[in-house]
């Protein structure tokens, strides 16, 4: 329409003096306008040389006055030839009208106010300021001083405006053709496709975002360490029973009945069942043996060990309690097979919740059984499997886990924070732990965990564990992360 209506005026007249006046009188406004121009300009099409003018609106005050007459103008007409008391005068008037009025009227010698009347100066008056305002409001244009007037009495008010001149420009065309942009089959049947001009391609133009699922950083994290251990040859645990009974959580792992771990204070207890039903009978005999009295050459615990206790359901702490039920599988079949095994997935704690723990997270575990593995095996393979991760400056710490003799802690040298982390803890299971099973003397395992948390929030830089899960999670943040590459070597 506004194209039109330019395209049209320019092929007549040599130029659009100015763009408001234009858009006034095709009745477009002017920012609708300004679009369309600067669309042609882009073009070509028309040539635009903006300027800037001052414009004046007339105020609401200001309306008033030129609709009713100025306040100076309708007190000077309440004054009768005669005069008029003040304060009959003061009844009569709006009060506004009475105190601008008066004073202006004054100003004006057109009323004389002695010993409380008022009297005409002058017989007639014009209504300067009523005829000014009208001609502002019409866009006509008055002088200078005129106009300094009625701003010092906010009757009216400055705006600056941004307007066009615009002339034909080298490509001008009196009626632009609408480029098609697809070739539809309304165009073949019509046949009007062999007059009609295509729009060109633009081969730099961005293509719509895709719609994609986003792996979550944890995802993208197992999925690499997950990787790391097919790599090395490890076969994947199944770790589906997020609830346990405290046999397999603990008992097994010849972890004592009056273990603070398994207070429920770091302990889920389940209400509903609270207990379990099925426990390998001659093999929880030979566990409670061990706590009891030892065999195998340890001494055992001495207390009671009592089977109720066992049969407790947890919502498992590690996936060691997976690890232990593999190895007891295993154990159970002939000829002995060496195994490598791994598992990522959750587990829970009855902890406090603060910027770095929850009372759920991930472990990722790792363990070999084999005949005479030593703690040198478990030195070389947790270098070797950490290295893959990036961290290839490693240092042990002797530790303690009830289920391992020896235990180590496990250190990694962090370049970003210039100092030593925890990354992992390891050991060798005792023999307490895995000839109850019915493993052979000679086989040992080496095992290894870590937290799935910990290296995430390294690798993406996240300092608070509630921006990784949780509801609390951006998901923008999911969508533009860059996808963190381990050490992979
Ligand atoms: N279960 C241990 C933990 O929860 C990790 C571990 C696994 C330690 C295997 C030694 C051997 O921290």
């Amino acid at each position: 329409m506004a194209e039109d209506a330019i395209l049209g005026f320019l092929q007549t007249n040599d130029e659009i003096a100015d763009s408001h006046q234009f858009s006034a009188s095709i009745g477009v406004d002017h920012t609708e306008l300004e679009n369309v121009i600067k669309r042609l300009h882009g073009f070509e099409i028309v040539e635009a040389k903006d300027f800037k003018k001052d414009n004046y609106l007339v105020s609401e005050e200001g309306k008033q006055y030129a609709l009713e007459g100025s306040p100076e103008v309708n007190f000077f007409l309440a004054v009768p030839v005669e005069g008029i008391s003040l304060a009959n005068l003061k009844a009569k008037l709006d009060s506004k009208v009475f105190s601008i009025g008066s004073s202006w009227a004054k100003k004006n010698g057109w009323i004389e106010i002695a010993k409380g009347s008022v009297t005409r100066k002058v017989e007639n008056v014009e209504d300067k300021v009523k005829d000014l305002l009208k001609r502002i409001e019409e866009g006509k244009v008055v002088d200078g001083n005129d106009v300094a007037d009625l701003s010092k009495r906010k009757l009216i008010v400055k705006q600056t405006w941004r307007g066009y001149t615009l002339r034909k420009g080298s490509k001008y065309v009196s009626k632009r053709k609408k480029a098609a942009t697809d070739l539809t089959r309304e165009h073949l049947q019509r046949g009007d496709w062999k007059d009609l001009e295509f729009k060109e391609y633009n081969l730099n133009a961005q293509g719509q975002p895709i719609q994609i699922g986003h792996l979550q950083p944890l995802l993208e994290v197992r999925e690499e360490i997950q990787n790391i251990f097919l790599q090395m040859g490890f076969e994947e645990m199944p770790t589906n029973n997020f609830v346990e009974s405290s046999f397999w959580n603990f008992d097994a792992l010849f972890q004592p009945q009056q273990h603070p771990a398994r207070d429920s204070h770091d302990t889920f207890f389940l209400k509903a069942p609270s207990t379990t039903r099925y426990l390998p009978e001659d093999y929880v005999e030979r566990v409670k043996c061990v706590h009891e009295s030892g065999g195998y050459g340890s001494k055992g615990y001495g207390y009671d060990w009592k089977r109720e206790e066992a049969e407790k359901n947890l919502l498992r702490t590690h996936t060691t309690a997976v690890s232990t039920r593999m190895l007891y599988m295993l154990a159970q079949q002939r000829p002995f097979m060496p195994k490598r095994y791994y598992s990522i997935d959750r587990v829970f704690r009855n902890e406090a919740v603060d910027r770095t723990h929850l009372a759920e997270f991930h472990q990722i575990e790792g363990l070999i059984c084999d005949h005479g593995l030593t703690l040198g095996d478990l030195i070389g393979v947790l270098e070797d499997f950490f290295a893959r991760l990036g961290m290839s400056k490693l240092r042990f710490k002797p530790a303690y886990n009830p289920y391992t003799e020896p235990s180590m802690e496990i250190f990694s040298y962090h370049e970003g924070l210039k100092k030593w982390v925890e990354v992992g803890n390891s050991g060798m299971f005792r023999p307490e732990m895995l000839l109850p099973m019915g493993l052979p003397e000679d086989v040992n395992v080496i095992a290894w965990g870590l937290s799935l948390e910990r290296p995430t929030m390294i690798l993406y830089g996240i300092d608070n564990i509630r921006d990784l899960f949780g509801p609390k999670v951006d998901f923008n943040l999911i969508k533009s992360n860059p996808l963190c590459r381990l050490g992979l070597q």
